[in-house]
This record gives C-alpha cells, sequence and structure tokens, in this order.
C-alpha cells in the first residue's frame, strides 16, 4: 500500500474510520488527545458498542497495521493523507454547530507538516468550513502549497458503522486539485465499485448535511402523517406501507413512531438552519423548524398517551420505560427521545423504571434521579403502564402474558409501533400507539 493513513479524532467515525483502513490494508494511525481513549483504544477496547467493529480493531492491532498515539508530531511524520474525524457538537447557547475541535486540529497538526500531504476532512461541518481550513492549513504548515486540504463527508449509521464504512452507497470528494482527487480515488480503491462524485468543497459539505435533512424530513414527515391520523381514527402503519410501494417515496424511513434523536440528525438540521441564517437564506430552511417541532411533538404525545392511560395523572404511578438508546443496537443515548420521555414523566410525578439491553450504564449517568432495572420483567414488576420506546429485537418478542403477569396493570404504550396491536390486546392489555387508532 503505497500511503500511509493517519485518522484524527477516534470517536465514533474515527475509531471506525481506523480501523476499516487498516482492514483494507493501509498502515494506520489513529491519533486522541484524550489519554484514556487511546490507551483503551491500544488494548482494543473499543468506547461505544458497535456491531463487529471489535473484532476489526483487535485484527489490525494484531497484525501492526493499526496504532495508535496522541502526538500530532507522530502523526505528521507518519501519514500522507491525514483524516480528519473529530465531532462539531451543537453549541451550548444555540443552534449553530462548534467547530472549534477541527480547528484545533489544524492548529495542532499544521507546524509539523514539513513535506507534501492530503488533510481530508470528514467531520459533519457548515458549509465553508472547508475553505476556511484549507487557507489556515497552507498558513500554518512549513511545507506551504505542498499540504493540501480535501473534504470527504461520511454518512455511516450507528449499528451499520463497519457495514456503511466498507460498502458505502456513494462516496463524495470536495477537492481543489487533481492531484488530491487520486490520491483519494487510490485510497478508496480497495473498496471496489463504488459510485464516485467529485465536486468542490461546498457541495460536498453540504450534501451531507443535505442528506441528513432529507431523513429528518421523510421521518418528520410520516410523523406529521401520524398526527393527523390520530385525530382522523386512522392507521398511520398502513398508510407508511401504503406509500411505500411508491417507487418514487421509498419504504425507508417512514417508521412513524416516537421520531429521531441521537448524535447526528437533531443537531445537524439545527445547525443547518443556523448556518443558512448566517449566509442570509434562512428561509430555504425554514421548513426544517417544523421538521424538528413535529419530531419533538412526538415526545410529548407519548408520555400524553401514558397518562391518559392511567387515568388523567401520574402522581405516584409507577412507569417502565424499555428503552434508553437512541436507537436500537446502540449504546447511544445522545438526545434519546425514550430517555427524554421518560424523564418528562418522571417530573410529572412517576416512579420511572428503564431497561435497556445495552445503554444503562450511559443512561445512569445522564439521569441519576431516574431508576434502572437488569431486564425488562424486572422493570415491569408492578408497574401501572409499560412504554416501548427503542425498539430492540429483545422488547418485539417480549411474550404478552409473561410480562403481564408482573405487571400492576396491562397498560402499554408502543412508541416505536414495533408490535402486533391484536396480539397484545387479545391478551388483555390497553394498548395505545402513535399515529394509531
Ligand atoms: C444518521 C444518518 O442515517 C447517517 O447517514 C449519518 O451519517 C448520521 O446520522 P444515525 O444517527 O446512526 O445515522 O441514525 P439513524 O439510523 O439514521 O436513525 C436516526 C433516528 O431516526 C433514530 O432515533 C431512529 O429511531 C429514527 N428513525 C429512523 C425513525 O424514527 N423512523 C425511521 O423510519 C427511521
Amino acid at each position: 500500500m503505497p500511503y500511509r493513513l493517519t485518522v484524527l479524532g477516534t470517536g465514533y467515525l474515527g475509531a471506525t474510520h481506523a480501523a476499516c483502513m487498516a482492514e483494507l490494508g493501509f498502515e494506520v494511525l489513529g491519533l486522541d488527545v484524550d489519554h484514556s481513549k487511546i490507551e483503551r483504544l491500544r488494548r482494543g477496547e473499543l468506547p461505544i458498542h458497535e456491531p463487529g467493529l471489535e473484532e476489526l480493531l483487535q485484527r489490525n492491532l494484531e497484525s501492526g497495521r493499526l496504532r495508535f498515539t496522541t502526538s500530532f508530531e507522530e502523526a505528521a511524520h507518519f501519514g500522507d493523507v491525514h483524516f480528519i474525524c473529530v465531532g462539531t457538537p451543537q453549541i451550548k447557547d444555540g443552534y449553530a454547530a462548534d467547530v472549534s475541535y477541527l480547528d484545533s486540529v489544524v492548529e495542532s497538526l499544521a507546524p509539523h507538516l514539513d513535506r507534501e500531504c492530503l488533510v481530508v476532512g470528514k467531520s459533519t461541518v457548515p458549509v465553508g468550513t472547508a475553505q476556511r481550513l484549507a487557507d489556515k492549513l497552507v498558513r500554518l504548515s512549513p511545507a506551504g502549497q505542498r499540504v493540501e486540504l480535501a473534504w470527504n463527508p461520511e454518512f455511516l449509521r450507528e449499528g451499520f458503522a463497519v457495514q456503511d464504512t466498507l460498502r458505502p452507497d456513494r462516496i463524495v470528494l470536495g477537492v481543489a486539485s487533481e492531484r488530491a482527487e487520486k490520491i483519494l480515488r487510490d485510497v478508496y480503491g480497495p473498496l471496489g465499485e463504488v459510485p464516485i462524485v467529485v465536486t468542490d468543497y461546498p457541495t460536498a459539505e453540504l450534501v451531507k448535511t443535505a442528506a441528513n435533512a432529507f431523513l429528518a424530513t421523510k421521518i418528520s414527515f410520516i410523523n406529521a402523517m401520524a398526527e393527523l391520523c390520530e385525530t382522523a381514527g386512522a392507521d398511520v402503519r398502513q398508510l407508511s406501507q401504503s406509500l411505500s410501494f411508491d417507487e418514487r417515496i421509498g419504504g425507508k424511513y417512514l417508521n412513524a413512531g416516537l421520531g429521531f434523536g441521537g448524535g447526528c440528525l437533531p443537531k445537524d438540521i439545527r445547525a443547518f438552519m443556523a448556518r443558512a441564517d448566517e449566509l442570509g437564506a434562512g428561509q430555504a430552511l425554514g421548513f426544517l423548524r417544523e421538521v424538528d417541532a413535529i419530531n419533538l411533538r412526538r415526545r410529548t404525545r407519548a408520555g400524553d398517551l401514558a397518562r391518559e392511560l392511567l387515568g388523567g395523572s401520574f402522581d405516584g404511578r409507577r412507569v417502565t420505560v424499555l428503552g434508553a438508546a437512541f436507537k436500537p443496537n446502540s449504546d447511544d443515548i445522545r438526545d434519546s427521545p425514550a430517555l427524554d420521555v421518560a424523564a418528562a414523566i418522571a417530573r410529572q410525578g412517576a416512579k420511572v423504571t428503564i431497561y435497556d439491553p445495552a445503554a444503562l450504564d450511559n443512561a445512569r449517568v445522564a439521569h441519576p434521579e431516574l431508576d434502572y432495572a437488569g431486564s425488562a420483567l424486572e422493570a415491569a414488576r408492578d408497574a401501572h403502564v409499560v412504554l416501548l420506546l427503542t425498539e430492540w429485537q429483545e422488547f418485539v418478542s417480549l411474550d404478552p402474558e409473561e410480562l403481564g403477569a408482573v405487571v400492576a396493570a396491562r397498560n402499554l404504550v408502543d412508541g416505536r409501533n414495533a408490535l402486533d396491536a391484536e396480539v397484545w390486546r387479545c391478551a388483555g392489555w390497553h394498548y395505545r400507539a402513535l399515529g394509531r387508532p
């Protein structure tokens, strides 16, 4: 393999990218400023729950193709291509994205870049960031113009990170020269036949935010239809299924329920709106405010359904919440709809007990005021209402009789439209779901 790669930032994206690039045969050096994270990665331990990734990490550590460091100097001397994979979280007092980690990586790396190399941004950023960082890079690097920037957004989903990285739908390359394009085509060559779009910086940056905005819009569209179904006595599941047969619409991201959460969609649509406002194009993204509002209203509605089942008050009631992760097969609780609903119900006077197959440790830290149990049945003991808020397979295959035997009352809110209503009703449950009669 001709190029040696570094991956700067070893969070979700970085850890996955580093392990996958090593798997493709490259020598890879992962870097993070967090010493404890680097120590764990060196031992082959992942700080996150991601199917298949730990095996990949360990295999490539053993082969010696993958190593980790905290030294920017070492990374600068090692790498021909440097991938920046740091996060761009929502700022504390607004909607915009905090890009300070990106600036800090460039400021730490550039002074050591004394030979030709390519720096590739993969983070999700406000449009215009790449050009600003490209200028900064050239200004701060001893090698000057021989250090170049490219923008190559990442589209991976949590839970499918390895698969999405090794078999991507498309590769988008925002480049300023043919040389940069050639290097990135070489790097991704081992992935085989993948559509590659070669474009400029702003288009590459926008593809990522536009993709997330579209997905969020699709989810909120079906959840808006769910609101209508609730008032009209219609069934959003059948509505969505019927829409999905139209190939122009497609069935993906049309599952009505509690809506989207996680570390990306919510903060990315907000940052997108904030950036559009800065550019004087806020009107173009005005609809995303509605997308966000529809999404958040679903959380309120889930709590309302549970309260209705209890006759109008949570006071002194025991409530079971199944699910804490923002989606199944993940331990990520960032902007988790499930935890948001659980916390809101607790604030209304209920005793809330939560169970999740993977996210309990994270949930405990974020919400010490809630109670936690080691299994679904334990969490449901003596409950007056059970809410299914993250559709783990373990919950979808729960036996209504077995669960019914431990609760105080057979009340159920299916916040993800994941269960067979008839089966639960036949077992004597008062079953309520979002968007269904
Ligand atoms: C998302 C994008 O899919 C990915 O391309 C991007 O790189 C990062 O953001 P991720 O955050 O891992 O990935 O989650 P995703 O699987 O897209 O789900 C997002 C949220 O939408 C989850 O809370 C999920 O429960 C919800 N969702 C998804 C729905 O409510 N309905 C659906 O039909 C699909």
